[in-house]
């Protein structure tokens, strides 16, 4: 079988799925909260940047794929309107469970599906927008997923990668010292998970940087790649245009 990473552990590919759910299954009741306070609440404005680079239309069709307790589906739900859809997707049924809930509670009615991004359960063409934010470092084959997301956007259509990416070389020691000994304590007096936290850290490194996922992303047919840095590098939106 072939290898891959969790983390800095090289495993069987197998074994990665298996791994990275049990992440998600430990953090899920929890996640929201640890958002923000690993991120001192840096992420919500993270995706209020991607909202706002999405410039979505009444009546467009969104697909927000690893799309957990549903921060973005929520906000485009609101900007398609009743004209448009928007769906959830997620390969972790607890994560989904949240989000769809948390949906519905605030009174939002968005279609969910527990699938994963490397066999997405859609026709060729269908959406004119993706999003996968922190969702594509946890893939196996991030090509496999890429081209996939590529088959189901409409020609001309837009793919949002919000992901932790490369900082800027003079934060990158104390960035290095914070999520190695903090966050990973954190993890344990919040969620009584610290190892999760460190894969997280781990993950992070281990993630292609700006410059390779933009190729990556041009090598499963996004003609036009764009990147933004956010917060000197801690994340990068990626947008991909099928052309
Ligand atoms: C860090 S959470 C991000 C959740 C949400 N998008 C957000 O930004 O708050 C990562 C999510 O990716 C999901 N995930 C991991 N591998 C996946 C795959 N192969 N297909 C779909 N979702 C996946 C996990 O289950 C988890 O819910």
């Amino acid at each position: 079988m072939s290898k891959t990473h969790f983390g800095f552990q090289t495993v069987d590919e197998r074994v990665k799925a298996s791994r990275v759910r049990g992440v998600f299954d430990s953090v899920a009741g929890k996640y929201d909260l640890m958002n923000d306070l690993m991120s001192m609440g840096l992420h919500r404005a993270w995706k209020a940047y991607t909202v706002a680079a999405a410039n979505l239309r009444e009546g467009e069709r969104v697909l927000d794929i690893a799309g957990g307790t549903g921060d973005l589906a929520r906000a485009f739900a609101r900007r398609v309107g009743v004209k448009g859809v928007v769906v959830l997707t997620d390969i972790n049924e607890a994560m989904l469970r949240r989000g769809r809930d948390r949906l519905i509670d605030e009174g939002l009615l968005v279609p969910t599906a527990l699938c994963d991004a490397e066999q997405l359960p859609f026709p060729n063409d269908t959406f004119d927008l993706l999003s996968v934010a922190f969702g594509l470092r946890n893939m196996t084959h991030k090509e496999r997923a890429l081209a996939e997301m590529n088959r189901v956007l409409k020609p001309g259509g837009r793919l949002l990668v919000l992901e932790f990416s490369k900082v800027a070389q003079p934060l990158a020691k104390a960035y290095d010292w914070y999520s190695f000994n903090v966050l990973p304590r954190i993890g344990q007096w919040v969620a009584g998970d610290a190892d999760s936290y460190r894969y997280l850290a781990e993950s992070i490194r281990m993630h292609p940087d700006q410059a390779e996922l933009k190729a990556m992303m041009k090598g499963a047919g996004f003609g036009h790649v764009d990147v933004h840095n956010l917060s000197a590098g801690v994340v990068a939106l990626h947008v991909g245009i099928k052309c």
